[in-house]
């Protein structure tokens, strides 16, 4: 989604602009813009496309003491250099970076038109700028002050005035916003990926705080204007793993990524001496635990996905009712909160919008949600109610994968530790410990015959429709697999419970729509191998990932890939890895672009 960076200091502000939104491209943009505040006026440059664009159009001479810039991802408006940010108002005076949504943005701009101002965008953004202007009495804070209450709905804000050079006023509602506090400099960002080179100290605004900062220091208060005292976090992200590292995308390098990243979320939480678990973010004593009769997950895309298989094991091996939800859906649906309900709100970024409204729905009508996130000073983690880290390391491919991983080992770890506290034996426990450990060194085998993958991608990847077919603990994993992908090659796909296609889906098949079956030996695969006979009776092409030794599937199958044979618990991460490989090649094949899909945004920080 959209991006902001803002900065004041001796250094060369373009130069720490155009590198601060390079950095953001990840999030996902069309459009992106600067402007640079020298002693007396703005200079603005707006360019659709990519940052190296606008890069390209800044006067290389171009002086400043503080500036501001933005990554748009359109919402209100085409994409074009016009709507892109930053917005002046109509005397230049005033301009601002806006991420979010007015909401009664037609309203506040019929306003200003019928007292003659004029607006330039069609966004709902311009209309802060000319507000701004028209409550300014010297004083940048206390115009912004003013204006907000007149704003309805969603903003991380930065603003400067040429009347106060050398100054950004930020203010945050439901759009994250962060300070980078630097030797005699200062900067803002919608991210701290934006920052990160420069700094490693960072102040975290919540919604209704504002912050008026100079290259000499800031002041964060609130919209009475009270001066809040915030606590300064140390930023734990090297600049090394935002960089690509020799791959040729983040993706690639993330995938490969996860044989340490797993291992990272389950180092130090595993003990062979009690064959369980320990998760300390979860703040919660044993008889709490105990207490559990239920228990909730909520997230969206990928991270909904990691959940139902959560919620499946949870219900398979610790025998407690459990369910994931789409956090979209939960937010509208007056959930009804059950006494001894645990809930977790899952999120990679842990600022999907979706996610973060349904969690405070849930929490105002008493629910102790625990939050499941990668970010550190996330919001979602900064609100749930306790939670864990999965430690992954910035994720910057739009495409999750790292995330999904850690993700499932955390609430592997979780289930563990509900398990062991009722029914499961100390020797069960350690074998699920045992196939847990083993799941990084499984991982590493699949990678090494990634030609394998890349050979079927390039068998498949003309085709426009593909079905993904899995069972139980894997059935999710094929819903996964699809959304992989769509998202990344644009190829068409679907993901079924393989019991499924019957019902529906199996009108599909016919010579040109390929179905990849995932087939672990689990007490499901018969009932899996019978579905493939299904298709494979109606002339459907046939892709498994089986497990290595299988050859009843191989026998079936126009192809197959083969993962390690491991602990029947362990396959959802054994096959995930196939699926997230083989749309990488597939998105190759047809030259997409891998990390920045069209219309996608790492971080949907919109409804
Ligand atoms: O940051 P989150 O985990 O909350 O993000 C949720 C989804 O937006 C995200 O997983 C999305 O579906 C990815 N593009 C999937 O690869």
């Amino acid at each position: 989604m959209c991006g902001i960076v803002g900065y004041c200091g001796p250094r060369v502000v373009s130069q720490v602009l155009i590198e601060g939104l390079r950095r953001l491209e990840y999030r996902g943009y069309d459009s992106a813009g600067i402007s640079i505040a020298d002693s007396q006026q703005f200079t603005t440059v707006k360019k659709t496309g990519k940052i190296k664009e606008l890069s390209a159009a800044v006067p290389e001479d171009i002086q400043g003491l503080s500036g501001i810039g933005h990554t748009r991802w359109a919402t209100h408006g085409e994409v074009n250099d016009t709507n892109a940010h930053p917005h002046l108002d109509g005397s230049g005076k005033v301009v601002i970076v806006h991420n979010g949504i007015i909401e009664n943005y037609e309203a506040l701009k019929s306003k200003l038109k019928s007292q003659g101002t004029v607006f330039v965008s069609e966004t709902d953004s311009e209309v802060i700028s000319h507000l701004i202007a028209q409550y300014y009495e010297g004083d940048l804070e206390h115009a912004v002050i003013k204006v907000l209450p007149l704003l309805k709905g969603t903003y991380g804000l930065a603003v400067m005035h040429t009347s106060e050079p050398g100054k950004i006023v930020g203010a945050r509602n439901g759009s994250p916003l962060v300070l980078g506090i630097g030797d005699h400099e200062m900067f803002i960002a919608s991210d701290v990926t934006a920052i990160l080179q420069y700094t490693k100290e960072a102040v975290y605004l919540n919604d209704g705080e504002l912050v008026a900062m100079t290259k000499d220091g800031y002041k964060t208060f609130d919209i009475n204007n009270n001066e809040i005292s915030k606590q300064i976090e140390q930023i734990n992200w090297e600049i090394e793993q935002i960089e690509k590292d020799g791959f040729p995308h983040f993706m690639e390098k993330e995938i490969y990524e996860q044989v340490a990243s797993i291992k990272r979320a389950f180092t130090g939480r595993l003990s062979l001496d009690t064959a369980s678990g320990h998760l300390g973010g979860l703040d919660m004593l044993p008889q709490e635990l105990h207490s559990i009769e239920r228990v909730k997950i909520i997230a969206a895309g990928t991270s909904y996905y990691a959940s139902l298989i959560a919620a499946y094991l949870i219900e398979r091996i610790a025998r407690i009712p459990a369910t994931a939800e789409l956090s979209s859906e939960v937010r509208y649906k007056n959930p009804i909160v059950e006494r001894n309900s645990l809930y977790f709100a899952v999120s990679q970024s842990g600022e999907t919008a979706d996610t973060l409204y349904a969690m405070r729905e849930l929490q105002r009508k008493g629910a102790k949600v625990l939050g499941v996130c990668n970010v550190v000073g996330s919001t979602i983690a900064r609100e749930s109610n306790g939670g864990v880290y999965l430690h992954s390391g910035p994720e910057i491919a739009v495409a999750s994968t790292k995330a999904f991983t850690s993700q499932l080992t955390i609430f592997y770890i979780f289930t563990l530790i509900l398990a062991r506290m009722r029914h499961m034996a100390f020797e069960d426990g350690l074998e699920f410990i045992k196939g847990l450990q083993s799941v990084p060194s499984h991982i590493e085998q699949i990678l090494s015959k990634t030609d394998e993958l890349q050979s079927l991608a390039r068998k498949y990847y003309k085709h426009t429709n593909v079905l993904f077919l899995g069972r139980g603990l894997n059935y999710p994993v094929a819903l996964e697999g699809a959304l992989k992908l769509k998202e990344i090659s644009y190829i068409h796909a679907e993901g079924y419970s393989a019991a499924e296609i019957k019902h529906g889906p199996i009108a599909l098949i016919n010579e040109e729509t390929p179905s990849l079956f995932i087939v672990p030996d689990d007490a499901l695969r018969d009932k899996v191998i019978s579905n493939m006979k299904e298709v494979k009776a109606r002339k459907g092409p046939l892709i498994a990932f089986a497990v290595e030794g299988d050859t009843e599937v191989a026998e079936i199958a126009d192809d197959v890939f083969f993962v390690p044979k491991a602990n029947e618990l362990m396959y959802p991460f054994l096959m995930v890895i196939p699926s997230q490989v083989f749309a990488y090649y597939c998105a190759i094949e047809l030259g997409r672009d891998v990390d920045q899909p069209r219309n996608l945004a790492k971080s949907v920080t919109v409804e």
